[in-house]
């Protein structure tokens, strides 16, 4: 953390000259951080050169797809929009693979028509990809009856997952695959997200090589994303090297085994986009019950959702004083529902130790750049908040903050021409 005279600065600004310049609630993404945690992950498979697919879905602004294409990424999509935005990027069909959910056939077609390869999640939607391009190649995304993750709610893998074929399924698989006269190239699994211990990641990859063992004619392999990062000060990073390396080993001997030299691809998002993203809020009001004291801000769960959902943890920094004598306080967002907090813990609401706040300070809260801003939404018609990027001390717009025509603009009952800028 980079604190200067006990203020908190951000890609070399000052996060309260920040503020003042482009308003509150602000998101603040970190370019650095982006482009090193990507040179790291790249580091530490080196040594099988996977290809590297950044899952759109953790944060979709266009920039920081920009620095992501710069670092040598390609796209994991789960929508015909994501794949849209990348092609509009100047991403290359190739680099794309799409890995959705209960898609139709017009979206299959989607990927289709552009050249998009898909990874298919059930056999029914197999039915339908074999009805749409029979003699065609096709990847399946594998359930290897293994899952992890930092929250229940998003475990994918495992007999409570709806995604993937069972890995017990190959019989099924093949008689589909036969059916359409379909090319198996790919085998494709992803068990959860947010994950910081190797064990289960390494069980699914044996159960998905044991698969892929008696498939033939493969040309990759594709083990997903989920590598978690630290939100806790406590908490112990994913080895990520270690992980890496143990992984290539167990690939290599695979490709040795199976005769023929397979290509890895793997669909990180949170690792690399976590921990550049800083959401800054004002203090409005302090306020207490016999239980606790409440400080409220200017944001809410509508623009960081994690809390409530997941009862995710993101420090919050006093980024006025980020160091000095503490209160115990829960920080609460504007929005009208007493769930509308940031200090979750397993128990649910629960205070937090944070540098005294007071009217007028401003707050961070941390590690944001991931499934943040794009979960979030108007509730209360509050509008969504700017976000810029920051670097070398200089920083940018890269979305502009809603306004209330943004708003409204939809509702048949307002038509109207014109817009107002606010
Ligand atoms: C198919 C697929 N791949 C990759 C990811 C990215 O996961 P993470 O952000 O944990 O790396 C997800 C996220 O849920 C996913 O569904």
């Amino acid at each position: 953390m980079d604190v200067r005279d006990n203020e908190l600065y951000l890609g070399g600004c000052r996060a309260e000259a920040l503020a003042e310049r482009f308003g509150t609630p602000l998101y603040v993404y970190e370019e650095e951080v982006i482009r090193a945690q990507c040179r790291l992950f790249r580091e530490s498979f080196a040594e099988v050169e996977p290809d590297i697919h950044y899952a759109l879905k953790a944060n979709p602004n266009p920039s920081l797809l920009r620095i992501l294409k710069d670092e040598g990424m390609g796209i994991d999509a789960v929508s015909p929009l994501e794949v849209r935005l990348c092609l509009e990027l100047g991403f290359l069909p190739g680099q794309i693979i799409f890995s959705g959910n209960n898609t139709t056939q017009e979206e299959q077609r989607f990927c289709l028509e552009r050249g998009v390869p898909i990874n298919v999640g059930s056999l029914s939607e197999l039915e339908r990809y074999g009805r749409l391009s029979p003699g065609g190649s096709v990847a399946v995304r594998i359930n290897p009856d293994v899952g992890d993750g930092h929250h229940e709610h998003v475990i994918t893998g495992g007999p409570r997952s709806k995604f993937g074929i069972y890995h017990t399924d190959l019989e099924k698989l093949q008689a589909v695959l036969a059916a359409h006269r379909l090319r198996l190239i790919g085998v494709h699994s992803h068990i959860g997200t947010g994950i910081l211990k190797t064990q289960q990641m390494l069980l699914a990859m044996e159960i998905v090589l044991n698969t892929a063992a008696q498939l033939p004619g493969l040309e990759f392999i594709d083990f997903g994303g989920g590598f978690g990062v630290p939100y806790k000060p406590d908490q112990a990073p994913l080895p990520l090297s270690e992980l890496g390396r143990e992984m290539s080993r167990r690939f290599t001997a695979f490709c040795e085994a199976y005769g023929r030299p397979l290509k890895m691809k793997l669909e990180p998002g949170r690792f690399l986009v976590a921990q550049s993203g800083t959401l800054l809020a004002r203090v409005t009001n302090i306020q207490s019950t016999p239980a606790h004291t409440f400080v409220g801000t200017d944001t809410g769960f509508n623009h960081l959702a994690r809390p409530v959902i997941y009862a995710a943890y993101h420090e919050v920094v006093n980024a006025s004083t980020v160091e000095g004598p503490q209160a115990d306080v829960v920080v609460a967002g504007n929005i009208c529902e007493s769930g509308d907090v940031f200090t979750y813990g397993e128990s649910g609401m629960e205070d937090r130790a944070v540098t005294r706040p007071e009217e007028g300070h401003l707050l961070a809260l941390r590690d944001v750049g991931a499934y943040g801003l794009n979960l979030g939404s108007q509730y209360n018609m509050r509008p969504r908040p700017a976000e810029v990027l920051v670097r070398d001390g200089e920083a940018r717009t890269i979305r502009r903050r809603e306004t209330y025509d943004d708003l409204v603009r939809d509702y048949a009952e307002l038509e109207r021409p014109g817009s107002d800028a606010e």
